[in-house]
């Protein structure tokens, strides 16, 4: 797929954690389309297992549910969006990830895929994190 040809040549060897999914706003979408080697080592996932699965599979009980509406109302509207939230690795160990999301839109305004640029956030202070990190 050209896109992801693309992206692959830029985020390759990026250290910000990039993730692209595909434009799919049912049940289980989005689905991951490509991960870079900063997103395995940020997750602890390797992208054999995020290939097809959705970005879902990060969240668990400290992710916001207000911060992941107003993701989903963002990505239905075609909006980029920025947010910080709970995730968790493939360990189980909580971290603030901040995400700029960009929704890529055909011409005729139709969401086709998305890209993430993503990044561990510091913890806030006097805060554990699995308790942090809402925007
Ligand atoms: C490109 C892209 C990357 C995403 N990355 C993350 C992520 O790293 N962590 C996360 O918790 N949600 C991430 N999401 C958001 C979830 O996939 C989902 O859209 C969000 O939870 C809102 O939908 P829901 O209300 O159905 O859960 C990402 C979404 C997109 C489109």
């Amino acid at each position: 797929m050209p896109l992801i040809q693309l992206i692959s040549a830029l985020a390759g060897d990026n250290e910000l954690a990039v993730v692209v999914t595909d434009g799919l706003l049912l049940a289980s979408g989005p689905h991951i389309l490509y991960v870079n080697a900063a997103f395995e080592r940020l997750t602890g996932y390797a992208s054999q297992e995020l290939i097809g699965a959705s970005p879902r599979i990060l969240q668990g009980p400290a992710t916001s549910l207000a911060a992941r509406k107003r993701l989903s109302k963002a990505l239905r509207a075609g909006q980029r969006h920025s947010t910080t939230l709970v995730n968790y690795r493939k360990s189980g160990e909580p971290y603030r990830c901040a995400i700029d999301m960009f929704p890529l839109l055909t011409p005729e305004g139709e969401l086709f895929a998305a890209v993430a640029l993503e990044r561990e956030a510091p913890r806030r202070r006097g805060r554990r994190p699995a308790q942090g990190g809402e925007d």
